[in-house]
């Protein structure tokens, strides 16, 4: 249902100096969605954004904002709020007048002013800040501020690129979270743009990875990293190991592959996949188990030669060398035994749920 939707883009292409940087993008976004765009820089991010924004205009394609075409409509119509990089407060204006901004330039009467003003601030906790100029503020009051300020106009959709990356790592946690809290309160329909992980993760409803110019998978945050369908989402989201096989067997709900390192390996699947269907195989680093090699032989283990043993704080990172003489790089919550080590003969079990079939 189109009503539904705050957002929607089909076929948007845009290119720069006849270079494609944008290749066709489908993207619906429902109304008080909370939406990630995530991708490695120059994947076209920034240049989507500035299409929604208004600040350039498609080659090819639409961009709908509730269910109305405004690729021609100037960027002060669509009734955007907008965090940017780059957008920084204005220097000579105090807190109040910074977050105000956006509604004088809209003539709201004083009273609405003073009241929407107050209720931003408080909505990113700086009540009682209003008097304050941008350089008697930390960093992250800053965000905090240029977010009340795209706020303070009640947009239909908030815009927000990399808005957190100019702050340390533990001030962005902290933002990550009020974020999280502020939109779980207001609703309000969300783009945010960011090339970290970590960050679509945990502040998404859903995620659209971006790879040159193209969406490659839209999909909740459970989803792209449980089941990415391609080889980059695998690999971008979360460490991935990749194997080349070839289907010898077809069973109900799986099949049976054999690997380039020669080995078997069970792999469940509901998909229809004849004998000699060559497939690429994907599985997380975090869902491989390290065995030694005198342990019972299991059907779908992998052999292999430890490279590398690293305690890395929160895991025991294993760096595996198999038959092929592909590295394969296991994440391990706990301590592996002590005859892990670099030299050691291992066997590499991994159950047939977690391999991955790729494009
Ligand atoms: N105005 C422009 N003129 C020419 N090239 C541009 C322009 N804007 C962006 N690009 C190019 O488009 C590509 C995507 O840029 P951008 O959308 O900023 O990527 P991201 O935000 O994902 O890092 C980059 O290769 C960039 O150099
Ligand atoms: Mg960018």
């Amino acid at each position: 249902m189109s009503d539904s939707l705050a957002l929607s883009l089909s076929g948007v292409s845009k290119s720069f100096d006849k270079t494609a940087i944008l290749k066709g993008i489908n993207l619906d976004v429902r109304k008080g969605e909370f939406i990630s765009l995530l991708g490695p820089s120059g994947c076209g991010k920034t240049t989507t954004l500035n299409l929604i924004a208004g600040f350039s205009k498609p080659d090819a394609g639409d961009i709908l904002i509730s269910g109305r075409r405004v690729n021609d409509m100037p960027s002060h119509h669509r009734h955007l709020g907008m965090v940017f990089q780059g957008h920084a407060l204005f220097p000579h204006m105090n807190c109040f007048d910074n977050v105000a901004f956006g509604l004088r330039m809209r003539k709201a009467a004083d009273s609405e002013i003073r009241s929407r003003v107050g209720e931003a601030l408080e909505l990113v906790r700086l009540s009682g800040m209003e008097k304050r100029f941008p350089r008697e503020l930390s960093g992250g009051q800053q965000q905090r501020v240029g977010l009340a300020r795209a706020l303070a106009v009640k947009p239909e959709i908030l815009l927000l690129d990399e808005p957190l990356s100019n702050l340390d790592a533990k001030l962005r946690k902290a933002m990550q979270s009020e974020l999280r809290a502020i939109h779980t309160k207001i609703r309000t329909t969300m783009v945010y743009v960011t090339h970290d992980q970590e960050e679509a993760l945990t502040l998404s409803n859903r995620i659209a990875v971006m790879n040159d110019g193209r969406l490659e998978q839209l999909d909740t945050p459970e989803g792209i990293y449980l089941q990415p369908r391609t080889r980059f989402v695998a690999d971008f989201i979360g460490s991935s190991n990749f194997l080349r096989g070839t289907v010898i067997e077809c069973r109900p709900g799986s099949v049976v592959a054999k690997l380039e390192t020669g080995e078997n390996a069970i792999v469940r699947t509901d998909k229809n996949l004849p004998a000699g269907s060559e497939i690429q195989l994907g599985v997380r680093s975090d869902r491989i188990l390290v065995l030694s090699a005198d342990a019972p032989i299991s059907q779908g283990a992998l052999s292999g030669k430890v490279l590398d043993r690293v305690f890395a704080g929160s895991q025991f990172q294993i760096l595996v060398e198999v038959a092929s003489g592909q590295r394969i790089s296991v994440h391990l919550n706990e301590a592996p035994s002590a005859n892990v080590v670099p030299g050691a003969s291992v066997r590499l079990e991994i159950a047939p749920s977690n391999w991955m079939i790729l494009q």
